[in-house]
């Protein structure tokens, strides 16, 4: 079918695709309408030069907008046809949704777009309670389904092995005083629409702990209440590390927080690995898979939480000019 799709039918989905995660809660995306189509774009002035200089944090979160984007479409009975990239002159352009013929939703559809308002970082530390093999199984086929792959590190010394590589970037990211200092610029210790509220920044990382935490104004923590000590790790890879591979781990990585979201688990992401190069290439080398990790993953039962801000949808939508 050739009939676009409308202004009205683009805000109520852009209501959904903000709820995206992003790098620092930066929002890094446009969402623009053509010639009846949605486009995803991302915005180079939502960048972060020092922890994100290549890009690949605004590629994730816009491929995760984009995944929120066809789910709310979908549900709505409007599913698109989407073509990332679809234009080689405008690289910021990253995906191109066309109406596709109308259906009505699955079941799967329904549920993955449910979780989209309850989803959030959660960084407090989780129960200890194991995640059934069965839900496991399920967050494996979300990063297979957008056509990544998902590694579960099992067991102490994989997650041990992990934390140590992970601890490592932390270190060197943490000496460049321009990482810093963009951290605590996207702080927010006021409300405000966007940057990581302290209230959602989890406790303060101490010496124990076997993943490192980034530092986001959280509060100390009594004693004994450290992290769980076997959390379960999720590494997210993509079998390219093209700009549409990097579209495409946003939507896995989006479809597998819905997923863990609907099975009542909590998530929290770590990058550092993924920002330093040696350390990405040290983390696909120890898990011995083709391609590149794109996302590391905390997975468990955690306490509830609260999702947090974001811009008012007027802010990231280009909508065509209404002839005079
Ligand atoms: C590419 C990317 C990298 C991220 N890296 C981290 C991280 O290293 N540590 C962390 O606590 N959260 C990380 N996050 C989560 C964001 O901080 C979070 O999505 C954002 O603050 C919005 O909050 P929400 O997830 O609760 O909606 C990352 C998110 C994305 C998309």
């Amino acid at each position: 079918m050739d009939i676009g799709y409308t202004e009205a039918q683009l805000r109520a989905a852009a209501v959904d695709a903000v709820r995206a995660p992003s790098l620092h809660n930066t929002q890094p995306w446009r969402l623009r309408l053509r010639d009846g189509g949605i486009e995803v774009l991302a915005d180079p002035t939502r960048r972060l030069p020092a922890t994100d200089p290549s890009g690949w944090g605004v590629r994730i979160a816009c491929g995760a907008a984009l995944f929120n984007l066809r789910m709310a479409l979908a549900v709505a009975a409007i599913p698109a046809r989407v073509r990332l990239r679809p234009d080689p002159a405008e690289p910021d352009l990253l995906a191109r949704l066309v109406p596709d013929t109308p259906r009505r939703p699955s079941l799967a559809e329904q549920s993955l777009y449910a979780a989209i308002p309850r989803r959030f970082s959660n960084r407090l530390p989780f129960w200890p309670d194991r995640v059934p093999a069965d839900v496991r199984w399920r967050l494996g086929e979300a990063a297979r389904a957008e056509q990544c792959w998902l590694e579960l590190l099992i067991g102490v010394s994989a997650v041990a092995a992990f934390g140590e590589i992970a601890r490592s970037a932390h270190r060197v990211l943490e000496r460049d005083p321009a990482y810093r200092a963009e951290s605590e610029r996207w702080l927010r210790r006021e409300p405000a629409p966007d940057g990581v509220p302290a209230s959602a920044g989890g406790p303060q990382g101490e010496p124990q702990d076997v993943l490192p935490t980034r530092g986001f104004g959280g509060r100390d923590r009594a004693a004994g209440r450290d992290f769980e000590p076997e959390p379960l790790v999720g590494v997210l890879g993509s079998f390219g590390n093209t700009a549409v591979d990097q579209v495409i781990a946003g939507q896995a990585l989006q479809r597998l927080l819905l997923v863990a979201t609907d099975a009542g688990l909590s998530v929290s992401m770590l990058s550092q690995p993924i920002e330093v190069p040696t350390a990405r290439e040290q983390l696909r080398l120890s898990l011995g898979r083709f391609g590149t990790p794109q996302m590391v993953l905390r997975i468990g039962y955690g306490q509830p939480g609260r999702p947090t801000p974001r811009r008012d949808v007027n802010e990231v939508l280009d909508l065509p000019a209404v002839p005079a």
